[in-house]
């Protein structure tokens, strides 16, 4: 840890206030609100770790100290030290005696108060909004899924094996691809790490890479961004049923760790956390296409079409059907991507599976038993009119000892809107790119 002093006194973060409970401590942050009663100024602080309120009394602190807190505009930055008093109606529980406050920066008058915004304004000002409470519990949390994610394959013996970002060949179909000009020859931005982490597997065995993926999505929907993360397990000797149980190991290890260590988090977004708890068991449901196909032909609304993919409300519906994932196996071959394995038993349906989270917030995960085969594997290629030249380094791994294996994607943001009962997932990137978005 650097140790950083002022007056003395060691810094130390709002999060930690509760143990420093009868000690003097430095504080260091932003003006989140105030309250002046005379001779009483109630400052709300916050350092992105949480918000504790200094009671500044005219007397118990020199007097440019008094003054400059009576004069600190919103957001502006400050020092404090004090003395840690508990405080039970306090939120943290804690509250600050000040002995010292000076600011560092007086703030211009801050375009974010505490008026209602629309979604506009806010999403222009999204370099400001990231200080607000709510916005600051999303990345916390956000934070601890992805440390959650690594600590999950690490204790696994999955090792980090991250794929480009630039790439000659498409992964998730033709149609949503950023073309980008790579020194005069026509590249592509990654759609999914998978190709790249299926070679990383046969060297390694068990892997995973986690980093943005793009996606040229023309909907405007809230689950859909340009930009996001994916984190990607790719495992040798993996079939179906191993990718399936992965995916809900995974899954709930990530539920129950975010419960475990973000409850003040989940508490400010005001997350119904009874209903989280339900996800923090396994076994998932499974079910396999035919059988959700045949739910949405009988409770649907009549728009979903057997043999097509599911949209935004079927998923929804799906999900609302389970208390915590469900698991939909074995699709129709002609909705889902080439590399894919054929179902042995059924050619017309292939090894994958999609998880769908509940409560509306639709597919969190894709994922498959490769095609290990080289000549399905060629046949699938030319059917998709792909360019089989490009692939041509991947058509390698079903020749030099090809074995099944198979993983799967999770979509960061979708996870993170999920677990914080967010809706939409532009608020759970700290800058979304989306259709119409490429500023701040
Ligand atoms: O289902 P997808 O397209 O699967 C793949 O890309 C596989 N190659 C992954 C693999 O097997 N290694 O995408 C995986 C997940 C989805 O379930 C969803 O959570 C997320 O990525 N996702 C998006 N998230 C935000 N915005 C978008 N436009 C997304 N598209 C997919
Ligand atoms: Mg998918």
């Amino acid at each position: 840890m650097t140790e950083q002093f002022f007056r003395g006194l060691e810094a130390t973060t709002i999060r930690r206030l509760k143990e420093h409970v009868g000690e003097e401590v430095l504080v260091q942050g932003w003006l989140y609100n105030k309250r002046g009663k005379g001779k009483l100024q109630f400052l709300l602080v916050r350092d992105g770790t949480g918000i504790v309120q200094a009671v500044a009394a005219k007397g118990a602190l020199p007097e440019e100290c008094f003054e400059a807190a009576k004069a600190m505009t919103q957001e502006s930055s400050l020092r404090l030290t004090g003395k840690v008093v508990a405080d039970e109606r306090a939120p943290g529980g804690v509250e600050i005696q000040p002995s010292w406050i000076e600011e560092v920066h007086r703030s211009e008058e801050y375009p974010i108060t505490k008026k209602e915004h629309g979604t506009a304004f806010l999403m222009e000002h999204r370099h400001l909004w990231l200080r607000s409470k709510k916005q600051t519990a999303v990345l916390r949390i956000r934070d601890e899924i992805i440390k959650a994610i690594r600590d999950f394959f690490y204790e696994r013996d999955f090792a980090c094996v991250d794929s480009p970002m630039f790439t000659p060949n498409a992964c998730e179909g033709t149609t949503t691809l950023f073309r980008v000009d790579y020194f005069g020859e026509p590249a592509f931005l990654t759609q999914s790490g998978q190709l790249y982490a299926e070679a990383t597997a046969m060297a390694l065995g068990r892997v995973y890479c986690f980093g943005p993926t793009f996606r040229a999505e023309k909907s405007k929907t809230r689950r859909h961004l340009t930009e996001f993360w994916m984190v990607e397990p790719e495992a040798a000797f993996f079939d179906l049923d191993d990718v399936m149980a992965l995916a809900e190991d995974f899954v709930s290890t990530i539920v129950s760790r975010v419960l475990e260590n973000r409850a003040e988090e989940l508490e400010v977004l005001e997350r119904d956390t009874a209903r989280l708890e339900a996800s923090t068991k396994t076994p998932y449901p499974r079910i396999t296409y035919e059988e959700a196909a045949r739910i949405l032909c009988e409770e649907g609304d009549g728009s979903f079409v057997k043999g097509e993919d599911f949209g935004a409300p079927h998923e929804t519906l799906l999900g609302e059907r389970f208390d915590r994932p469900v698991l939909v196996h074995r699709w129709p071959k002609e909705i889902k991507s080439f590399y894919m394995k054929r179902d042995p038993e059924r050619p017309d349906l292939v090894l994958g599976v999609d998880m769908i989270a509940p409560e509306g917030y639709g597919e969190i995960i894709g994922g498959s038993q490769r095609e290990d085969d080289l000549d399905l594997l060629l046949a699938r290629i030319e059917e998709e009119g792909l360019d089989r030249e490009v692939f041509s380094w991947f058509l390698d791994l079903r020749r030099y000892g090809s074995v099944p294996h198979g993983g799967f994607g999770l979509g960061l943001e979708r996870t993170v809107a999920w677990i914080c009962g967010v809706e939409h997932l532009r608020e759970c990137i700290p800058f979304p790119r989306m259709l119409y978005r490429i500023y701040p």
